[in-house]
This record gives C-alpha cells, sequence and structure tokens, in this order.
C-alpha cells in the first residue's frame, strides 16, 4: 500500500483536520511518514489567512517532491478558496481539496493511483460529514484538541475564514462527548476545545424533552459537561469573539475547577474608527468594559489577544489608541501581524493601503510593548509554585518545556523524563518568552 506525508500549514485547526485525514488513511491501509522524500502522496494542508501564501506553497511542492511522488494533493483553505489558480500554476497537482472535503481524500487518491482520472477539484461545502466518517484517533496524546465548530458568519472585512471555511456548524453535543471520553479514555489529559468561533457555539443537546422543541446547548453548559468526565486534568477553548462574550461565560471559569483561568479575547485594533471598518461590532471602550467586568466575577483570569497593524485607514493616531488600549488591558500574551490583504475580501479594496514600511515600524513597536507587559506579569511569578504541564525537551539533555494555565513556557531541568506529566514548580526567574523553575 502506498505511504504518505502530511505537511500542516497555519492555525489548530488545520493540526486537528491533517490528524483525523491521517488516522483516516491508515485506517485503508495506507502507512504515513515523517521524510517527504520517502513519500508516495504528499498532502499540503494549508492556510490562506496571512502572507505570500500560494507562493510559499508554491516553492514547498517545488521543493519537497521527489521522482517517488506518485500524488501531490494540496487541501484547505488555499485549495478551497484558489483551485483553479494553483492548477493553472503548478502541473503537478493532482488533487484539490477545501477544509469540509477532506473525508472525500481516499476516494480521489484511489482513483488517481487507478488512472480514472488525472486532476480533481472538490471545494464542495458538504457541512460535516468529515467529523462522523473519521475513525477514531488511535495515537491519543496526553494534549488533544477537539473541533466543535467550524467556520463563521461574522465577516470581519480583512478575513477570508467566512469565504474558505463556510458558515458556522456546530457539532452536536453528543458526538463531542463521545470524542472527548475516547480520548481521555485513552491517555488524554488536556483538553481544548476548538473552533474558529467558540463562543457562538450552539449544538443539538445530547437529549430531547418530550413535548418540547429539540434544544441546543451553548458553550458554557458544553464546558460543564466535558469537565465531569474522568481523567480531565486540564480544560481550555478557544477562540472566542468579544462581542459574544457574556456573562455566563465569566462565570463558568469560577464553577469547573479544571477550566484554565485564561482567555484568548482578540480585540484587533484599539481605534474606534478601524473596528468599524472591520466590522468588528464592539468600540474599543465596550471591549474593555467586557474585560473589567470579567476580572470582577474572577479575579484569577488572564487574558491574551491579537493585532492587526496597518489595517487600510489606519493614521498615526489609530495606531495610538491601538497601544492605549494595549496599556489597560494588561495582556499575558498577544498575536500581532501585519494586515495583509486578501483577494476577495472587502478591505483588500479599500483606498488607502498603509505601506508596508508603516506596517513594519508599527508592528515592530507593539510587539516590544506587549512583550514588556509579558514579562511584568512573568516576573510577577517569581517565588509563586505553579501546576505544570511538560509538553517537549528542551536544547540540553536534562531540560523540559512545559506550560502553566496561561499558556507562558515554563523551563526546568529535571532528571526524569517529564514529558505528558503534571509537576508543581518554583518559578526562579523571567525571561523574554518563558520563565524557569524548579520541579517541587
Ligand atoms: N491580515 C493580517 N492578519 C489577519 N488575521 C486574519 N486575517 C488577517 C489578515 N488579512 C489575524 C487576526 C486573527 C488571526 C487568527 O489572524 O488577528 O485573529
Ligand atoms: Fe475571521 Fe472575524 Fe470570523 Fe475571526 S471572527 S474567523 S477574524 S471573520
Amino acid at each position: 500500500m502506498a505511504s504518505f506525508y502530511i505537511k500542516t500549514y497555519g492555525c489548530m485547526m488545520n493540526v486537528y483536520d491533517s490528524d483525523k485525514m491521517a488516522n483516516l488513511l491508515v485506517a485503508r491501509g495506507y502507512t504515513q511518514v515523517l521524510n517527504p522524500h520517502d513519500a508516495d502522496i504528499l498532502i499540503f494542508y494549508t492556510c490562506n489567512v496571512r502572507e505570500k501564501a500560494v507562493h510559499k506553497l508554491l516553492s514547498d511542492i517545488g521543493r519537497l517532491k521527489t521522482v517517488n511522488a506518485k500524488i501531490i494533493a494540496v487541501g484547505g483553505c488555499i485549495a478551497q478558496a484558489e483551485s483553479k489558480r494553483l492548477f493553472e500554476r503548478s502541473p503537478s497537482i493532482n488533487i484539490s481539496f477545501g477544509p469540509q472535503t477532506y473525508h472525500k481524500l481516499p476516494e480521489y487518491i484511489e482513483s488517481i493511483l487507478k488512472g480514472e482520472r488525472k486532476r480533481i477539484i472538490d471545494d464542495t461545502f458538504y457541512k460535516m460529514d468529515k467529523f462522523n466518517i473519521c475513525p477514531k484517533k488511535k495515537n491519543v496524546s496526553f494534549s488533544e484538541h477537539i473541533a466543535i465548530q467550524e467556520g463563521c458568519d461574522n465577516f470581519c472585512t480583512y478575513c477570508i475564514v467566512p469565504y474558505t471555511r463556510g458558515r458556522e456548524y456546530s457539532r452536536p453535543v453528543k458526538d463531542i462527548l463521545n470524542e472527548a471520553k475516547w480520548l481521555l479514555d485513552n491517555g488524554a489529559q488536556e483538553i481544548v476545545l476548538w473552533g474558529q468561533n467558540v463562543n457562538s457555539y450552539n449544538g443539538e443537546a445530547p437529549y430531547i424533552t418530550i413535548g418540547q422543541p429539540k434544544a441546543t446547548w451553548r458553550i458554557e453548559r458544553l464546558l460543564q459537561e466535558v469537565s465531569k468526565l474522568p481523567g480531565l486534568r486540564r480544560l481550555r477553548y478557544s477562540t472566542s469573539h468579544p462581542k459574544d462574550f457574556n456573562e455566563e461565560l465569566m462565570r463558568v471559569h469560577n464553577e469547573i475547577s479544571v477550566l484554565v483561568p485564561f482567555t484568548h479575547i482578540p480585540v484587533q485594533s484599539g481605534s474606534d474608527k478601524i473596528l468599524k471598518q472591520m466590522n468588528r461590532g464592539y468600540t474599543s471602550a465596550e471591549y474593555l468594559a467586557k474585560l473589567d467586568r470579567f476580572r470582577k466575577i474572577c479575579p484569577s483570569i488572564q487574558f491574551s489577544s491579537d493585532f492587526i497593524v496597518g489595517f487600510p485607514g489606519e493614521t498615526d493616531e489609530d495606531f495610538k489608541d491601538t497601544l492605549r488600549l494595549v496599556e489597560k488591558a494588561k495582556y499575558t500574551i498577544s498575536f500581532s501581524f501585519k494586515y495583509s490583504p486578501r483577494s476577495g475580501t472587502p478591505a483588500a479594496k479599500m483606498r488607502d493601503q498603509v505601506p508596508e514600511k508603516v506596517k513594519e515600524q508599527r508592528l515592530e513597536i507593539l510587539q516590544d510593548t506587549l512583550l514588556r507587559d509579558q514579562i511584568t506579569f512573568n516576573k510577577a511569578l517569581i517565588g509563586k509554585t505553579q501546576e505544570i504541564l511538560f509538553y517537549k525537551k528542551g536544547k540540553h539533555s536534562k531540560q523540559y518545556i512545559g506550560k502553566n494555565v496561561y499558556m507562558q513556557s515554563v523551563v526546568v531541568e529535571n532528571g526524569d523524563d517529564l514529558i505528558g506529566k503534571f509537576r508543581n514548580v518554583l518559578i526562579k526567574s523571567a525571561e523574554e518568552n518563558c520563565v524557569i523553575g524548579q520541579v517541587v
């Protein structure tokens, strides 16, 4: 049977999809290999959110393709948005499949191997067939993601996601609980409920009340139910939209002990004018009021955010508004990007595109400011003992890297293997991007 190699770009949703796709192919008898040169089938699972995605993809295909490769398949968000352009630009691509169609990949591979077809494009929105068709994961990790929702109805004017992932769809509660139970029974200890917009989750309830219409659950109820499953030690969810963040969700942070006191709540800009142009649905004052309310309800809560600098029409004053918001919000960790025009989105056609040089300068200033806050937060942890889950080895032989509940990296030196283990760690010092500690 043929072997396959998957290269995944972009967000955790893509990592999750790639994992499911690999399980599906392994269940059909294909072998997964980690070296592209050993593979008969090369699969590229792509992201189209920012930057020169197509250019990078084509150069990777050129670099990784060998004479052994019989099939090249490109999946995910670029394939959804630009399949025809991909086929024109790279004659070696055989299959282009969107994010809703990866469960069809084995069928398409077989068809090409048998010589029935030479090139296949599938950009259909099959809705959630894929989640229920994929077999259960065999190699369960101590930390697992579960997609609870996919797609987005918000249409932020810069974002390609509503066009590539489609409208919002929430998986039924029953399916999510079954998946969580399977993962926990097979060794998972941390679960991240994942989606483009998880706080608008509205999934079919696991049971019906006689005489009542079919009910749906929101994320608060889902978190409560998942948190009761045996074996779960840490629960997270991501990513949220500030306008959908309600007090019930804030309160469950106090009610569920395994739920981390940390949430990603992307603001994108501090300027009301830019937020309006972005179609974000809130002002900077409304956003900050939500953070304040959250801190009142759950005093231990910490926040992270995403930012875009250089959105069309952003002036120096608008950018200063973003810096002012950062000062007030006090984030623990954040991600910031230069605005990147995506073909087909309204912002790509807006006037007053900001020069690249200005975007670079603003990004540097913003990242310095965010890093300063992160270091201040990390310094305040010195002398405290925290429970850390260890994910991987560090550069030195006895070094291990884990995360605290605030998603900060924690580095320790230890004789025993710590990967996949929880340990109490005394924080000794703080560096730029991590803290150093000692297992106690
Ligand atoms: N340009 C730059 N950043 C973008 N993001 C989404 N679309 C774009 C774009 N066109 C960022 C947002 C989002 C994160 C996942 O990616 O900050 O929250
Ligand atoms: Fe994109 Fe906005 Fe939807 Fe997030 S909320 S996925 S940024 S459209």
